[in-house]
């Protein structure tokens, strides 16, 4: 190998090759406790009649934890379908070995695309008659049945057909013979607002116009379709939204969407973040921190410099609100949080060294930090810091 800069010529042939195998844990990475998620399946399933199906969220690489993890858990603990947003994510389950049922919650509205899932053994959802027909010439192309699930709007505006229009949509769909209906849907827009259980509420209203739809299409009672209306804030709620299947993310990776949260729930977060300390300085009084200077030092301050910024997912406007653990202490994050580092005042701290490794989101001790808090503290919602993390962070189960 010859070096550009000095044209030296190297022969690395002696040393060994380090880089095949640069360490998981060389800057920043997310733990992921596979037995946590399997845990809360079985938690929350406990709290379904015992007919109640659960189908394990696994989008967007399982809420950032792993989707080949968090699958292979969650069925360990009795989900028995899984749900993803795209093509893709289906066909990614598949190529792991994943035999449940998957049904895709985005929409495929081409041809081609629901050939791919129809050979992928993947559910479409259906919002409209069009769909359905594209379904119904494929299923008959194959000479086979294509199994998918319907979808109505009861408030969400988001997919599904309208649902003054599905009674009758709903007549000319049965008439088709190349389609297995395997399921009938809507998605609750509004279940993890305080007022939800109110009879006014978002959620009630849909919860009412789910059922009248129901009652209209007059489903026969030995029909095998599943019926599915909750998320996790739904199945919290109460039982008259779980129908015959409840849809779960959040809850199943530890985190309660309630604010009023069940004392008797017990939820593991299945995710840590941790990270090394790269480098540390000390800094004199009066001396500034990171770019814009928005962090003055008050004292003569220790400062760990830590390998994980918002390159990486961390929110930059938590800049100076959040406090990292080591060895059940908390510390003070200082500075703006830049692209892939950020520093964290650690003069309280002896023992801090360079190659410590520091907890950003997980526990330590009886310390814990939850994406919950950097939700409400970054003015967003749990859901989003978790598929936040970039692929940057590798992903190291530890069970
Ligand atoms: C259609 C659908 N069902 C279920 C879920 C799971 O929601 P949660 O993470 O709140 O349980 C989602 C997530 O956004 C969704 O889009």
């Amino acid at each position: 190998m010859q070096n550009r800069q000095t044209n030296q010529v190297f022969n690395f042939d002696k040393f060994p090759n380090f880089e095949k195998d640069i360490d998981l844990k060389q800057r920043a990475w997310i733990e992921v406790k596979g037995k946590a998620i399997e845990t809360n399946v079985r938690e929350l399933r406990s709290k379904l009649s015992k007919n109640c199906q659960f189908m394990a969220v696994v989008k967007a690489d399982g809420y950032g934890h792993d989707a080949k993890v968090v699958s292979e858990y969650a069925i360990e603990g009795g989900a028995s379908e899984l749900g993803v947003a795209t093509l893709k994510e289906g066909i990614k389950l598949r190529s792991f070995g994943v035999k449940k049922p998957i049904l895709i919650l985005g929409n495929l509205y081409t041809k081609r695309d629901l050939i791919i899932s129809f050979k992928n053994d993947l559910m479409p959802t259906i919002s409209s008659i069009r769909e359905c027909l594209v379904c119904n010439n494929i299923g008959k192309h194959f000479g086979l049945k294509f199994s998918l699930h319907l979808k109505v709007d009861t408030g969400m505006s988001r997919l599904g057909f309208e649902s003054n229009k599905f009674v009758q949509e709903f007549e000319k769909i049965k008439s088709f013979e190349n389609i297995s209906i395997e399921g009938i849907y809507s998605h609750l827009s509004s279940a993890d607002e305080d007022n939800a259980l109110d009879s006014q509420s978002i959620t009630q209203v849909q919860r009412l116009k789910f059922n009248e739809l129901l009652k209209q299409i007059n489903l026969d009672r030995n029909n095998e379709i599943k019926i599915h209306l909750a998320n996790s804030a739904g199945m919290l709620l109460s039982k008259d939204f779980h129908f015959h299947m409840v849809r779960v993310g959040l809850s199943m990776y530890g985190y309660s969407p309630l604010v009023k949260i069940d004392k008797n729930l017990l939820l593991k977060p299945a995710l840590s973040l941790k990270v090394k300390v790269a480098f540390i300085r000390t800094i004199d009084k009066g001396v500034s921190v990171s770019y814009g200077g928005k962090f003055v030092s008050h004292r003569k301050t220790k400062l760990a410099i830590l390998s994980i910024g918002y390159a990486d997912g961390v929110p930059r406007n938590l800049s100076g609100k959040i406090n990292v653990i080591y060895n059940n202490k908390f510390y003070p994050q200082v500075g703006s949080i830049t692209m892939d580092q950020m520093m964290v005042d650690i003069s309280d701290s002896n023992e801090i060294k360079v190659g410590c490794t520091m907890v950003l989101l997980g526990s330590d001790g009886d310390k814990t930090i939850s994406p919950l808090e950097w939700a409400r503290k970054s003015n967003t919602i749990p859901w989003e810091i978790l598929c936040s993390f970039k692929n940057r962070l590798p992903k190291v189960q530890v069970d």
